[in-house]
């Protein structure tokens, strides 16, 4: 099978200060990549760029065989609600709404009905085992919980990449467990990609290919 994703030479500078000094990559339907390196190697930063939440100053990204820079911004908005899951450290859903709402906007924002978008989001946390906190507002859950509603409001569209920035950043080692293994799953049931920005080098090692950054460079693929 092709590449999902693939990022060529890719350049990004903050003023002089190169963020992402030529990285490529290419990434498999199903492929769990880690991404590690120090703080301020250019993780986040190259983790944006491949997800067009950032435009590169050069190079290309790739999402099967279309570049995300000659794309509108109409097109790459609409590429990633459909293709695309996020998952970030600290989480990011809205706080007014219940977990089930949560993660029944990105179905929503496919055009799905609100009795199918509730449905579907149902099964999600169901199956991420939270089912029964649907009803709940963010501040009323656990972090770990939490994380998991946000691996859920990530999944529930079955995009084909999902980026994950320190998913398991502020949880404990059992929480961690679980979200990366949901992850994991969801690349093994359903062929979904994963990019994983990690600090956590055992987490690391468990993925399919891990990616070491170094001053926005790649200085160790393995
Ligand atoms: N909006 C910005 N403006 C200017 N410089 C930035 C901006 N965002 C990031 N940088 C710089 O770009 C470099 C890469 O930052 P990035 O956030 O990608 O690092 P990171 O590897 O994700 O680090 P961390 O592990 O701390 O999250 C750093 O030197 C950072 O200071
Ligand atoms: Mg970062």
């Amino acid at each position: 099978m092709p590449p999902v994703l693939q990022a060529r030479a890719l350049h990004l500078s903050y003023g002089p200060a190169a963020a992402v000094a030529g990285v490529d990559l290419s990434v498999d339907p199903g492929e769990v990549v880690g991404v590690v390196g120090a703080s301020g190697s250019g993780k986040t930063t190259l983790l944006h760029c491949l997800s067009g939440l950032l435009l590169a100053d050069s190079g290309s990204v790739l999402f099967r065989d279309r570049p995300l820079e000659s794309m509108t911004v109409r097109q790459r908005d609409e590429l990633r609600r459909s293709h695309f899951g996020f998952v970030f450290q600290f989480g990011d859903l809205v706080p007014e709404l219940t977990l089930l709402e949560n993660v029944s906007l990105p179905v929503r924002l496919q055009g799905a009905r609100a009795g199918e978008a509730r449905r579907r989001a149902a099964e999600q946390l169901e199956a991420l085992g939270i089912g029964q906190l649907g009803r709940r507002t963010v501040g009323e859950v656990s972090g770990g919980e939490l994380q998991r509603a946000a691996i859920a409001r990530a999944l529930v569209h079955r995009p084909d990449v999902v980026f994950a920035d320190e998913p398991t950043g502020a949880l404990d080692d059992h929480n961690s467990e679980v979200v990366f293994g949901l992850l994991l799953e969801q690349a093994r049931e359903h062929g979904t990609a994963v990019v994983l920005v990690t600090h956590d080098r055992h987490l690391a090692a468990r993925t399919d290919r891990t990616v070491v950054l170094a001053a926005g460079r790649v200085v160790e693929a393995a």
